[in-house]
């Protein structure tokens, strides 16, 4: 065993670390290392703790989840008001609101921060002498409950604030959002399904319910995300809303990459269309454009309400929710068999997108809201995840009798089981409804994510007797498409050249596609740095399987099951048979300290020349492209950068400037030769 103050030693660069890579993860949005080399360190960091208990911090990354269920949630008083927001779906009252600023302030101090309006929950963190003493949900806006113990699991939220950029103040209250990634928040609401429990209407309850429960434990085991965007208190005088957002970013704390800056109101707007086209494309629920003034003096001529300041004002998109009628109840056959009723609804449009189809959940949730055929319903849709009938709001005239379940899979005739609160088809390899739900999921956003393989095109695969198993997809040629419905020559071979790009997933990726049961993104992840390979995850028994945090007894049970199941493990057979062949984590450092990143250029830096600066990051591993994409991982703005800056703004793709790009390479610890200065 090492010496105490060997193991001190090590234990600190340990932590530094760790810390350093969340940094990079969640902060700048530039992982540094493979999961599998996180890991490695986490372990270690663990081991070593265990070893010597005396040496043991609260604020040590291994520390995120520490004690037992809470019994009730405290309130505390906030360092500042929390306040809200004035807030408009119209144009005009903008265009009123801007007016009003241009009125007390002159035309020339007008000039805005533009932030995402994330749905989720506003919470106030607040560091003394650096690290995370309380959180505090927004509560009345003066008080609100202190649910620090669960903001602590979030992985986003740093226990500890940064010293080497900017001088952390002694106490230090910051303003952010918490809010559920659509992904997790499907996840989540599976296993809430699965437990037959009641689901979260949207991911906005699904993060609030989260954190204001008892137990950090819970909390722990569905991934919440944080942007923050106020300092309620401490730290300098900043000037601008800009300066602000980058001491927030200095100090580790995770801000929006879509942030940006307008001047004029049609600036304003123009951003406004961008941010509403990609609205579906991002990966947590937004609900409009915060404007705030940049200039933080010039707020205080402006003032606040008791509700809002004067000074900012939230451009709404359209709500998604919407009511209709319910004209039928059918049951649907899901990828493991469950069987679970779907409202047929009277066609409506939800935030641009023609909704006729909506999921009702459970039995007991229809039955208990006692919701049939005829009632007008509450629709809602978040992302592009399905919608959700919420709520009754008026019974038909001529109701329908409450849904009963058949006795038979509409699918494949074969008599349903009851399972606990399910029921269920157990024809499991044989029903055409499974088939189709599994081939759609292998082929989602996180699964494969095989562009052009939706429902409607599984169906047809299966029905055709194109695919029975998963590996018949990678046999597929073009020309196989090309007679399907809703196909012509380029879309097939669109389609086919998707499934070659699928070849080589990430692990994550594969183990979700599968469909193991229980195994959501974030198991699958955990799942993948445990073990590396899926050879060593096949290979694993069960008490194997316990060892990977946040797998318990049950599920480690069910994964060995289905990975054990002979029909699953030929499956598993055939398709790392020369069909897949799965990523290991994606390449660290050694790779080149800037690989799987690229770059654009604009305008002129002062350290290096342009061409320098292209040569030293391809050098790294790194891709110097000539033109913003959405593929583009930082834009490098010298003086001057017009309009590439612009597009990559509107792309939400981060910009560097010169000073920060010379310090991500030194964080990578690539030398900037030739940089003077
Ligand atoms: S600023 C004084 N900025 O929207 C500043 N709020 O409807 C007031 N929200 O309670 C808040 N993203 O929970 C601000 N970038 C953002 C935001 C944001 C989401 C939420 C916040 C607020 C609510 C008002």
């Amino acid at each position: 065993m090492p010496s105490t103050s060997d193991a001190a030693a090590r234990l600190e660069a340990l932590r530094t670390a760790i810390r350093h890579h969340d940094f990079l993860y969640y902060v700048q949005d530039a992982p540094a290392i493979s999961d599998a080399d996180y890991d490695e360190l986490y372990r270690e960091l663990r081991e070593l703790e265990a070893a010597h208990p005396e040496l043991l911090t609260p604020d040590s990354p291994t520390q995120r989840v520490a004690g037992e269920p809470m019994a009730g949630l405290e309130t505390a008083e906030h360092a500042a008001p929390m306040l809200s927001l004035d807030s408009s779906a119209r144009e005009d009252d903008l265009r009123a609101f801007d007016q009003r600023l241009r009125k007390a302030l002159g035309d020339d101090a007008v000039r805005y921060s533009l932030e995402p309006k994330i749905d989720g929950l506003s919470v106030e963190l607040v560091y003394r002498d650096g690290r995370l003493e309380r959180a505090v949900t927004r509560g009345d806006g003066a008080r609100g409950e202190v649910i620090t113990a669960n903001v602590r699991t979030i992985a986003a939220v740093p226990l500890r604030l940064r010293a080497e950029a900017r001088s952390v103040p002694a106490e230090l209250s910051v303003r952010g959002e918490i809010f559920m990634p659509l992904e997790a928040f499907d996840d989540v609401n599976e296993e809430l399904l699965n437990a037959g429990k009641n689901p979260f209407a949207n991911p906005r309850n699904a993060a609030a319910g989260t954190v204001r429960q008892l137990d950090p434990q819970l909390t722990a085991s569905r991934p919440l995300r944080i942007y923050c965007y106020d300092v309620l208190q401490g730290g300098e005088a900043f000037d601008t809303q800009a300066e602000l957002l980058k001491a927030l970013r200095d100090w580790g704390l995770p801000i929006n990459p879509l942030n940006a800056e307008a001047t004029g109101v049609d600036d304003v707007l123009g951003h406004f269309a961008e941010l509403t086209e990609r609205r579906d494309e991002l990966a947590y629920e937004i609900d409009g454009l915060v404007l705030k003034l940049q200039s933080i003096p010039a707020r205080r001529d402006l003032g606040s309400t008791s509700h809002h300041p004067r000074w900012a004002y939230a451009l709404k998109f359209p709500p998604r929710v919407e009511t209709s009628q319910l004209l039928r109840i059918v049951a649907s056959v899901g990828r493991t068999g469950v069987v679970t009723p779907i409202a047929l609804l009277r066609p409506v449009t939800i935030g641009g997108v023609t909704v006729s189809r909506a999921n009702l959940h459970n039995i007991e949730d229809l039955q208990r809201k006692d919701i049939r055929e005829g009632d007008t319903v509450r629709v809602e849709r978040a992302g592009d995840v399905i919608p959700q009938v919420v709520e009754r709001l008026e019974t038909g005239d001529e109701r329908g009798a409450p849904f009963a379940m058949p006795e038979r899979c509409p699918s494949c005739g074969t008599l349903l089981r009851k399972n606990g609160p399910y029921t269920v088809c157990p024809n499991s390899f044989d029903c055409p409804a499974q088939r189709v739900a599994r081939l759609t999921h292998f082929a989602s956003r996180g699964g494969l994510d095989i562009e052009g393989l939706g429902e409607r095109t599984a169906r047809q695969l299966v029905e055709r007797g194109m695919v029975v198993h998963l590996p018949d997809l990678f046999d597929l040629q073009a020309e196989d498409f090309a007679d399907l419905e809703g196909f012509a020559e380029v879309s097939a071979a669109k389609l086919a050249q998707a499934i070659r790009d699928a070849r080589e997933p990430e692990l994550p990726r594969l183990l979700y596609a599968l469909g193991i049961p229980e195994v959501g993104v974030a198991v699958a992840r955990d799942l993948a740095r445990h073990f590396g390979t899926l050879e060593r995850l096949r290979a694993a028994d069960v008490e194997a399987l316990t060892q990977v945090g946040g797998v318990g007894e049950v599920m480690a049970r069910q994964i060995h099951e289905f990975l054990a199941e002979p029909r699953n493990a030929a499956v598993l057979d055939a398709l790392l048979d020369g069909r897949v062949r799965p990523r290991e984590a994606a390449a660290g450092p050694d790779g080149g300290a800037l690989e799987g990143l690229t770059f654009v250029f604009t305008g002129s830096l002062e350290r290096l020349s342009r061409a320098a600066a292209q040569e030293l990051v391809g050098r790294h591993g790194a891709k110097a492209a000539g033109s913003v994409s959405g593929s583009t991982s930082y834009l490098v703005a010298g003086e001057g950068g017009g309009s590439k800056l612009a597009r990559a703004r509107s792309l939400g793709v981060p910009v560097l400037d010169e000073e920060a790009f010379l310090a991500l390479l030194a964080e990578r610890g690539v030398a900037a030769e030739g940089a003077g200065g």
